[in-house]
């Protein structure tokens, strides 16, 4: 079986951040969204992996191609984001005749994919779609089940919900996919869409299942998205500390990185630090993840994710915050007092 996971896309619903950084490389946990995904699928029997990169791409592949994987791994460049059903026809050469399973990049699930690839291979429709109980469908695209739990239609948000069972951006495919893919015209938002593809598929009288998720899985397409996966991530994560501790102590689980010294400080788990960071005078809170080479000092900060290389040095308490790399916050120690700011286009600042 193959895999194609999806890293392109502008991700304008997280600038500032994705001005400078594709999505898919955000760390959760300190480990970017995309190796989730990559992981999974090998995890579920892909041998092969196709990576669509967009915007961005140089810095997709140089991440991807910084660690070793139990896979091929090539990547297939999309120009322009024109939808996810497109990322497939541009695949079809490195698809060819094989099964396959398309991840979303940014997205994320409790215990991987497994079992889901195993319901494929064993049931053997055309396709194997992923759903999960939402409160509120009118926001996904939703499935209309038949009693044996067949995919019957798809509906893009509807305003009055068939189901509350949403889709994941997880699919299984046979190559019948490719041919819906090159049936269909772009929606409203000229994009050629998957549901659409799928539904095709209903339509000709292929078959369509499901599988149910039933832990958590979340889409990272939004800052508090990425928190919340953090969160999720975090909970699950096991204790180690290969850091140094003086005077400072440490509750509960936390990771603390090769290098990393914590002084006169108190971490409170769950949560992580990554290598080579320097706690002082602070407090770190719980769901917290702090990236590489990052310096804290006379700071709290409690359920945030702070990319690599940042300095923070007397800012008070610091909360429900996804600060970028390098970036930099300190103390104003002049007079007049006041804030100051320099920050890039879109970002958000709340005092
Ligand atoms: P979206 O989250 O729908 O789109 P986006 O990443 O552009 O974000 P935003 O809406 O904030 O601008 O995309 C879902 C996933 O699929 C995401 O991982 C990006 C990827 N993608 C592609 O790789 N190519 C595409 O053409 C599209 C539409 C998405």
């Amino acid at each position: 079986m193959k895999a194609l996971i999806l890293s392109g896309g502008h991700g304008t619903r997280l600038r500032p951040i994705t001005h400078s950084q594709q999505k898919q490389l955000i760390p959760i946990a300190n480990k970017p969204v995309l190796f989730y995904a990559i992981e999974d699928v090998i995890e579920a029997g892909a041998e092969e992996i196709g990576i669509i990169v967009g915007p961005n791409k140089d810095q997709v592949m140089e991440t991807v191609e910084s660690r070793e994987w139990d896979a091929k791994i090539e990547f297939i460049v999309q120009g322009e984001p024109a939808g996810l059903a497109h990322t497939i026809l541009i695949s079809e050469d490195f698809l060819g005749d094989d099964d396959f399973i398309m991840y979303l990049g940014d997205n994320v699930i409790k215990g991987g994919i497994l079992k889901h690839s195993i319901k494929f291979r064993e049931s053997g429709p055309d396709s194997l779609v992923l759903l999960t109980e939402v409160e509120d469908p009118q926001r996904f695209g939703v499935a209309d089940l038949d009693e044996t739990g067949r995919v019957k239609r798809l509906v893009e948000k509807p305003k009055v919900p068939p189901s509350n069972y949403a889709l994941v951006g997880i699919y299984f495919f046979k190559p019948s996919i490719i041919e819906a893919c090159k049936s269909i015209k772009p929606s409203w938002r000229n994009e050629l869409e998957i549901t659409d593809a799928i539904q095709w598929l209903l339509d000709c009288g292929h078959r369509v299942e499901a599988s149910i998720v039933d832990g958590w899985w979340k889409d990272t397409g939004k800052a508090e998205d990425i928190l919340e996966a953090n969160r999720l991530i975090l909970d699950e994560m096991k204790p180690k500390n290969e850091g140094v501790l003086k005077g400072s102590r440490v509750f509960g689980r936390a990771v603390i990185g090769k290098g990393s010294v914590i002084d006169n400080s108190e971490i409170k788990g769950p949560c992580i630090l990554g290598e080579g960071c320097k706690i002082v005078d602070s407090y770190i809170g719980p769901y917290t993840s702090i990236n590489d080479n990052c310096t804290i000092e006379g700071t709290e900060i409690e359920d945030s994710v702070i990319m690599e290389g940042c300095s923070i040095s007397n800012a008070g308490r610091i909360m429900e915050s996804l600060i970028g790399k390098n970036v930099n916050i300190s103390e104003n120690g002049r007079r007049p007092s006041g804030h100051r700011f320099i920050t890039g286009d879109s970002s958000e600042i709340m005092l």
